[in-house]
């Protein structure tokens, strides 16, 4: 299993580009399945879980083909509406097939994900939706076997009993070629969301309401291809700038969208930093700051467009080196704090106390072998590494490159000290 080595103590400068978001490829690429005509995919990020989703959609018939950073799909063939447990195991959002195959084919028989390091993670909404829409879903033997007695899905006013992202992305798939209306609430409003509904409007689809808590979707009979620009990852650009500023740099993130950053800005310059935005990047500066290091600053997680759960490790990961204590609560996920026994182990001094940690700022961590748990517990590992004193090595990072497309060849092009040990 591969490693990262990590020299800290290297202030972060210069410039990086946003890749496509992991979270817009995965629900696009499942979007495919709704047509038999071409999809293309720009600014396809080079990742294992894009990989993954691609081997899947492969497995079902569907031609998937890279050239570079664009991505063509095509599901005229479609011979399995099968996603084999050994595969959604890897990657639950596997599970972003279920709708369209239920919309298209009729029938689909799905995995259940399992759990995973941060939490149960059920798709029980995913399933009371699709049953709303007239679909019979049982689970048998571990797998979602489900189909449309009737022959086609009909429109239905759906509520999530919580904001879920795959699961308003399976629903809103689904609902495109049901039969009436279909009114989704408590939708999530993610911008991976949006970049969604905005390809599917280009199939065809008849979409209300993208990026608010309210969708309506009027179903039509068949959709046609699209080409699509997948949108920038914020998360990625959320956490070049938290490395930017534990590291007291200087860094312009090129490529992505301020306007989705805009709670993680806010943050970031309460931290203390200097933030300039244009139409497509953003500058960060700490190069200056009053005490030589970060203010802590208390967080909580929550749904789009508060302050992401995906960039929770990252910001604790500043809150260690800060000026300061600083509460860091989680609210969208039950075991997300995988990461905290790793930053102990690089000196940071942090009390668990149910779905918040208290962080006690210190002046400095020290180098140590850590462990990466999940994919942004390992980002936030990253970032400790690259201001801890000495050299740090971080073991299984395999979490890192599900997510994140040639990070250690990014950062090193911004000063780190930082090699990929095989
Ligand atoms: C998406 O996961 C993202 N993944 C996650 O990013 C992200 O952390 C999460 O949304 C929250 O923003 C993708 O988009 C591929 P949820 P998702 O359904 O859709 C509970 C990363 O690091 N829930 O919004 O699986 C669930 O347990 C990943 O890139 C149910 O109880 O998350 C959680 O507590 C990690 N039943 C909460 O809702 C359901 O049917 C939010 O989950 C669905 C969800």
């Amino acid at each position: 299993m591969d490693k990262l080595r990590i020299h800290g103590g290297t202030a972060l400068h210069g410039e990086v580009f946003a890749s496509g978001a992991k979270n817009a490829a995965l629900p696009l690429m499942a979007a495919s399945l709704l047509t038999a005509q071409p999809v293309l995919l720009e600014h396809a990020p080079r990742l294992v879980d894009v990989h993954t989703l691609g081997e899947l959609l492969r497995s079902m018939g569907v031609q998937v083909e890279r050239e570079d950073s664009l991505l063509r799909l095509r599901a005229d063939a479609v011979s399995r509406c099968e996603a084999p447990y050994e595969r959604v195991k890897t990657m639950r959002a596997s599970v972003l097939v279920l709708g369209p195959l239920l919309a298209r084919f009729g029938h689909a028989r799905v995995s259940l994900p399992g759990g995973c390091a941060i939490g149960a993670r059920p798709v029980d909404q995913h399933v009371r939706g699709l049953r709303q829409l007239g679909a019979r879903v049982d689970i048998e033997h571990g797998y979602l076997v489900a189909s449309v007695p009737s022959g086609r899905l009909r429109g239905a006013h759906i509520s999530t009993d919580m904001v879920t992202v795959t699961g308003t992305e399976n629903l809103m798939m689904a609902a495109c070629l049901a039969d009436g209306e279909t009114l989704i609430e408590n939708a999530a409003q993610e911008p991976e969301v949006v970049d969604l509904a905005s390809m599917l409007v280009d199939m065809g689809a008849d979409i209300e309401g993208a990026g608010t808590s309210r969708l309506r979707i009027r179903g039509v009979s068949t959709l046609g291809g699209a080409s699509h620009r997948i949108v920038a990852d914020r998360i990625e650009a959320g956490t070049f700038l938290c490395a930017a500023a534990a590291t007291r740099g200087d860094v312009t993130v090129r490529g992505c969208v301020p306007a989705h950053l805009d709670s993680l800005l806010d943050k970031l310059r309460e931290a203390g930093a200097s933030i300039d935005c244009g139409e497509d990047w953003v500058r960060l500066r700490a190069t200056d700051l009053p005490a030589g290091r970060p203010r802590a600053v208390s967080l909580r997680t929550s749904e789009y467009p508060g302050f992401p759960t995906d960039m929770q490790a990252q910001f604790m990961a500043l809150d260690c080196i800060a000026e300061g204590t600083a509460t860091v609560t989680e609210t969208i996920f039950e075991n997300r704090f995988m990461h905290v026994q790793e930053l102990v182990r690089l000196g940071a001094r942090i009390a668990v106390e149910g779905n918040t940690c208290v962080v006690q700022g210190s002046g400095k961590l020290s180098a140590a072998t850590v462990m990466a748990t999940d994919l942004r517990a390992s980002a936030g590992l990253v970032i400790a590494a690259l201001v801890a004193e000495g050299s740090t090595c971080i073991e299984r990072i395999y979490h890192l490159d599900r997510g994140y497309e040639a990070m250690e060849h990014k950062l090193a092009a911004l000063g780190a000290r930082i090699e990929r040990l095989r």
